[in-house]
């Protein structure tokens, strides 16, 4: 079967989504295709190693591509971290790189984030290829070329805009996701359609609970959207300077409740969104520019597939005021004033920056914070 490409217009940093099975096995023929790439360095980290790396490494070197590894680094949040990096950069230096090798990114977000930011630095900026193992990586963070690592100040405070040249999504990959991380990112394919496609979020509530239970082709379809989704947001606002922050529906809120649980496994980044982008519905309906029946759907939705919409469901205790003050200390406050993202009902997003933290702390408490 032939892959499905997305391809990402950004002048002479374009690029194509490849989507489908069975893409890894083949990934020589794709990375062969590329101009000026002579060499490969393949990252990767302990969960996906044993999985693909062989593949990768196998289907490269058949296609006549000159390509290492390094020894994979440890699997979560914790790698994006200046430690790692420091290690990352040095080993891929004693490698000897060139400006042609291109790093590549094999694994969930932690990895292309990481190997991102590296190859935007190393050298002053090295090609590099996302093969994303994850539903959040496969439909969000492989696309749009954000790289980073994390500050004792908080997430994603240290990186760099650096497109890839190619991502191969592999859906073969979901199979052996574990359900909460195929969950966490199931919660941003939702935002998708709640940003501006009402008639995929139609297509969700019904083929949802199929994917989420594994059928292949509702999700490879769920990539595709989702990708040309990012893709479009990202052609028209590569640097986030307007309409990129869209992508940001349910991050304020979830940003606040993730530090609220200390980044812990109370609560992933998936989980904390689903929540915000009921949050963020809830608070248009106290605005009246979204029905009460819309927020029926999405809960009921949430709670079809299996993500949370109450933070009754979370054994933490929460203080609406403090929430509400750490909505204030999220990268996107523009001028002291926070930026939200509503809706003006499902597939009907939009920015606002009239948000008061006394109006954030009373749709925290709706809650039950
Ligand atoms: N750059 C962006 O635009 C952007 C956007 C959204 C999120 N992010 C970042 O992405 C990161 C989260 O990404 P993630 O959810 O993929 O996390 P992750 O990379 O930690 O992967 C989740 C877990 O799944 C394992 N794993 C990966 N592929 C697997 C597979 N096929 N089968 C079984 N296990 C597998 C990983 O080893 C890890 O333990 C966060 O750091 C977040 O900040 C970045
Ligand atoms: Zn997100």
């Amino acid at each position: 079967m032939n892959p499905t490409t997305v391809h990402v217009a950004l002048d002479a940093r374009s690029y194509d989504i490849l989507i489908g099975p069975g893409l890894l096995a083949r990934a020589g023929e794709q990375v062969a295709a590329l101009k000026g790439v002579r060499r490969l360095i393949v990252i990767t980290d302990t969960h996906v190693a044993p999985r693909y790396l062989e593949r990768v490494m196998n289907s490269l070197s058949a296609a006549g591509l000159q390509a290492e590894s390094l020894p994979p680094l440890p699997a979560g949040e914790g790698t994006k971290s200046f430690a790692q990096l420091e290690a990352l950069l040095e080993a891929i230096l004693e490698k000897q790189p060139e400006r042609g090798t291109a790093l590549v990114a094999l694994g969930g977000g932690v990895i292309g984030d990481l190997v991102g930011f590296a190859a935007s630095i190393v050298l002053r900026g090295v090609p590099f290829i996302q093969m994303p193992t994850t539903l959040l990586s496969q439909v969000d963070s492989s696309v749009g070329g954000k790289t980073a690592i994390n500050s004792r100040h908080g997430k994603n405070l240290i990186g760099s805009f650096h497109q890839p040249l190619l991502v191969l999504a592999d859906t073969d990959c979901l199979a052996p996701l574990p359900r909460r991380e195929l969950l966490a990112g199931y919660a941003e394919v939702v935002k998708y359609g709640l940003i501006d496609q009402p008639e995929f979020f139609a297509w969700l509530e019904a083929h949802g609970p199929a994917l989420i239970e594994g059928d292949a082709e509702a999700r490879r379809h769920a990539v595709e959207i989702s990708c040309r989704a990012k893709a479009r947001i990202v052609e028209a606002d590569e640097k986030e300077s307007g309409k990129r922050a869209l992508l940001n529906l349910g991050h304020t809120f979830g940003h606040a409740l993730e530090k609220a649980t200390g980044y812990s496994d109370l609560l992933n980044h998936g989980e904390a969104v689903a929540l915000g982008c009921v949050m963020a519905l809830q608070m248009s309906v106290a605005r009246g520019l979204a029905t009460r029946e819309e927020l029926h759907r999405l809960r009921h939705h949430f709670t079809e597939t299996g993500l949370l919409t109450h933070l009754s469901q979370i054994p933490h205790r929460f203080s609406a005021e403090a929430l509400a003050s750490y909505c204030k200390q999220d990268k996107k406050v523009k001028d002291g004033k926070l930026t939200f993202i509503l809706l003006r009902g499902i597939g009907h997003a939009f920015i606002t920056q009239d948000v008061t933290e006394a109006e954030a702390a009373a749709t925290f408490a709706e809650f039950g914070a």
